[in-house]
């Protein structure tokens, strides 16, 4: 499909961030954005790349109400040869059209998913920060704008992308957080939408995320919806605990996320002669692990969140500490490496950087 190029006037465009130390995450948004629309009896139509602007949107729109949408994240690195690089970002196109599917939304081809953002990159490349540990996070989204209140499939779309340089997620960047297992509120069910990125997953947890912060934690960690046992995920990441060379993570069920930095890790971890399990996690076990120190480092997964490590892990009225509360030597190296392949420093033997074709 032809992407048209709309003039950025100049008044629109925007002044860069020129101290990426104070960058974050997702505070700063670049010049331009994808748009592409979807009508039922048309398809995919309308493909522009435009002034990053607002939406006009009807109050109306089934999105503000049912909250059909869903998103991605995925990242652009600047390499130091020029280079723009994508991670793997065809697992995010086809994750991208499994949540479509579960949301009764219709598919992006992947060659709009990913030849769209690739445009939508090159044009905006002087906006990719080049300090260490920074990137241009890529935030493809669908919602459903027909202005209709009864409930049932809109017949009308928008996929867009927009772009936001950034530095860590976390404020405290590359140092463990503390997490809460939570022990009452659920983020998924069985057959629910846990494994779909979709807002609601993300509305839902915002009560206990805010409990644990008041209790002075930085995470939740969601156990299953069903017993209550089982570690499930943190809503921005996967997890895994180290007991000693093995890396253990929760099975994809159908309740949690299928991260991108999930898969890559446990691939990662075999080529670095680690063993990887995954299996189910029972909380009391974990907790008795963690006490009688066979669990010797935990950390977090994910695009934002890249690789996280956990420090402090609580559950009811107890909280143990990881690893001394330090960065382990696992977590460490997993972290270099992944890191260093998407920055370009350590060689790719996976095949998973996709360069942006700059011209
Ligand atoms: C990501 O890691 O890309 C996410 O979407 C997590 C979060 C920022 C919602």
């Amino acid at each position: 499909m032809d992407i048209r190029i709309l003039p950025l006037p100049a008044e629109k465009a925007k002044a860069k961030i020129t101290d990426e130390s104070q960058l974050g995450f997702g505070r700063h948004f670049t010049d331009r954005m994808l748009l592409v629309e979807w009508r039922a009896g048309q398809g995919w139509c309308d493909a522009r790349i435009k002034p990053y602007e607002p939406f006009v949107l009807d109050p109306a729109c089934m999105v503000f109400h049912y909250a059909q949408e869903i998103f991605e994240g995925l990242k652009a690195y600047n390499w130091v040869d020029g280079k723009v690089a994508l991670f793997r970002p065809e697992m995010n196109a086809r994750r991208f059209n499994q949540s479509a599917d579960r949301l009764c939304m219709p598919a992006v081809p992947e060659d709009l998913f990913l030849g769209g953002i690739e445009r939508l990159v090159a044009l905006e490349q002087e906006w990719i920060p080049t300090a260490p540990g920074t990137s241009l996070y890529i935030r493809p989204a669908m919602i459903a704008v027909a202005p209709v209140l009864g409930i049932k499939p809109s017949d009308h779309y928008y996929f867009y992308v927009i772009l936001s340089p950034v530095g860590a997620y976390y404020d405290s960047g590359f140092s463990p957080v503390s997490i809460m297992v939570e022990d009452h509120f659920v983020r998924a069910v069985p057959g629910g939408t846990g494994e779909a990125k979709t807002g609601g997953n993300y509305a839902s947890s915002l009560k206990a995320g805010l409990d644990a912060k008041k209790k002075g934690f930085d995470q939740v960690l969601w156990l299953d919806g069903r017993e209550r046992r089982y570690i499930d995920e943190v809503g921005a990441m996967n997890m895994f605990f180290v007991y000693g060379r093995t890396i253990v993570t929760a099975p994809l069920t159908g309740s949690i996320l299928p991260g991108v930095t999930r898969d890559s890790v446990l691939k990662l971890a075999l080529t670095l002669g680690y063993e990887i399990e995954e299996r189910p996690i029972d909380i009391h076990e974990l907790m008795a692990d963690i006490r009688n120190g066979k669990v010797t480092e935990a950390f977090g997964s994910g695009t934002a969140a890249v690789i996280t490590p956990v420090g402090r892990l609580s559950y009811k009225n107890e909280t143990l500490q990881l690893c001394g509360g330090a960065v382990g030597e696992i977590t460490q190296n997993l972290y270099d490496t992944l890191t260093g392949i998407q920055a370009g420093t350590v060689v790719d033997t996976f095949g998973w950087i996709r360069f942006v074709d700059i011209q």
